[in-house]
């Protein structure tokens, strides 16, 4: 094979792949996603394709609900980690709640499963009458109210709709969380909650508004956060608020830990998920149980630590190519489809679908994609086994904030999403066409 169609390229650790949890182990050499060879769904789907494992979703589901088995709880799956109704619709069956961020994400949840908008918390900065009235009118659980501007808003809809609203004020705990900046959210500086010196304040006035009742504290600190301190720290804050409120009078029922918790992009450093979410728990709960009973029920937003490792992104090779010293794998893949390594440096791990027995060279190269940016990459100075042109490149731990941050740049047509059960492949979003794309589109003039 000439050497520009076969690089010995890297993967990371690959003994450390076949110790992966369910959801994409090798077998025989071939990557499967469940029971299912990647090489034979990337045949019948094309590339480049979102994959899903549902026994992965499932297990990780199990294990956080597991974790927080003796306090009562609800896990409202964060829908902006991955909003397929076919994803939203098996995490509803095992009797997940939803965290939404838009009227949108609050539509897939009617249409995935609508006896689950009862189990809806509404959190965002942003929110319009509009959305506010579609929430009042779907009956969710709780809105997460950031700012007094939304809770005047907040009382004129539930008035003119008659509808009384249960609310928590998210609050800023002003704790800082070791992420990237773009994704924490709990510090002062942030767009995000209300300050806790005027929480009490804004509840009192809540209180006097006929159909706003003051029901919970909620806050959300970030994401991708990997110690648990932080959480523990901010739920300290969170209950010291809920038992003044309690003292004012408001009846506390909820206490809304948000989401955040963050996974290993990094075989060769992994963390065992149950060891975590049980580290999670004991930060978060050990606060909570300061309360008298009844303790309030605790909500926890989880989106990423549920599907993140659940899902890959499989692309093809295109072309190897070589400008001086540096060496690129082009795929089809590119950062319309994932932008996690564009926008937040995010390094996801990448591993050929096919290990070829022999191929023990080691290259390095950046996998980019097609769009006609520099910033355009998938990895840089990636070390995988020499691949040649027309392989596959699984892309793992791309099941959340991949999909669902994808766009149509450069007039590319989103891909496939496919949820693998066992044997069973569903197809739960079919390819984009030019079609699709065009006809929100008049050409005038
Ligand atoms: N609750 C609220 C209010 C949130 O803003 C978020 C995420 C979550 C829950 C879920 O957080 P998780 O458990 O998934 O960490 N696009 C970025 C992540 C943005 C997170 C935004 N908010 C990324 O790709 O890393």
């Amino acid at each position: 094979m000439p050497i520009a169609n076969c690089w010995l390229l890297p993967c990371y650790n690959l003994s450390l792949m076949f110790t992966r949890p369910p959801g994409f182990t090798y077998k025989n050499d071939e990557l499967h996603c469940d029971g299912l060879a990647i090489n034979k769904l990337a045949k019948k789907f094309g590339t480049p394709l979102y994959l899903y494992s549902a026994t992965a979703i499932r297990e990780r589901y199990r294990v956080l609900e597991g974790a927080f088995h003796h306090v009562k709880h609800t896990l409202c799956y964060s829908v902006k980690a991955n909003s397929n109704l076919s994803i939203l619709r098996l995490l509803a069956g095992m009797g997940a709640g939803f965290d939404i961020v838009s009227g949108g994400e609050l539509e897939r949840v009617r249409r995935a499963h609508k006896k689950s908008l009862s189990k809806v918390v509404f959190s965002g900065v942003g929110k319009t009458a509009d959305e506010l009235r579609l929430a009042l009118r779907s009956g969710i659980l709780l809105f997460n109210v950031e700012s007094e501007g939304e809770l005047e808003l907040l009382a004129a809809c539930a008035a003119e709709l008659r509808k009384v609203a249960d609310i928590a004020l998210r609050v800023n705990p002003d704790v800082p969380a070791e992420t990237h900046p773009y994704i924490s959210t709990g510090l002062r500086e942030h767009k995000f909650g209300v300050p806790m010196s005027s929480a009490r304040e804004l509840c009192r006035r809540a209180a006097q508004h006929k159909y706003l009742r003051v029901a919970g504290v909620s806050l959300h600190i970030g994401s991708q956060i990997g110690d648990v301190t932080p959480f523990h720290l901010a739920m300290e804050r969170a209950v010291d608020l809920a038992l003044e409120l309690l003292a004012d009078g408001h009846k506390i029922r909820f206490i809304d830990a948000g989401g955040g918790l963050g996974i290993s992009y990094n075989s060769s450093a992994p963390i065992e998920f149950n060891d975590l979410a049980h580290r999670y728990e004991e930060a978060i709960t050990e606060p909570l149980l300061r309360m008298k009973k009844p303790i309030p029920h605790l909500l926890l937003e989880p989106g990423r630590s549920i599907i993140a490792p659940a899902g890959a992104l499989i692309t093809r090779v295109l072309y190897l190519k070589r400008n001086g010293n540096k060496r690129f794998t082009i795929v089809d893949a590119a950062m319309n489809d994932l932008i996690r390594p564009s926008l937040y440096q995010a390094r996801h791990e990448i591993t050929p679908v096919n290990l070829v027995k022999g191929r023990s060279e080691r290259v390095q190269s950046d996998i980019a994609g097609p769009v006609c940016e520099s910033g355009d990459f998938l990895a840089r100075d990636a070390i995988l086994p020499a691949v040649a042109q027309g392989e596959n490149l699984c892309i793992l731990d791309a099941g959340a904030y991949g999909m669902s941050l994808a766009s149509n740049y450069n007039s590319r047509p989103r891909s496939a999403e496919v949820l693998v059960d066992g044997t069973r492949a569903r197809l739960i979003r079919r390819r984009e066409t030019m079609k699709d794309l065009l006809q929100q589109e008049a050409a005038c003039l």
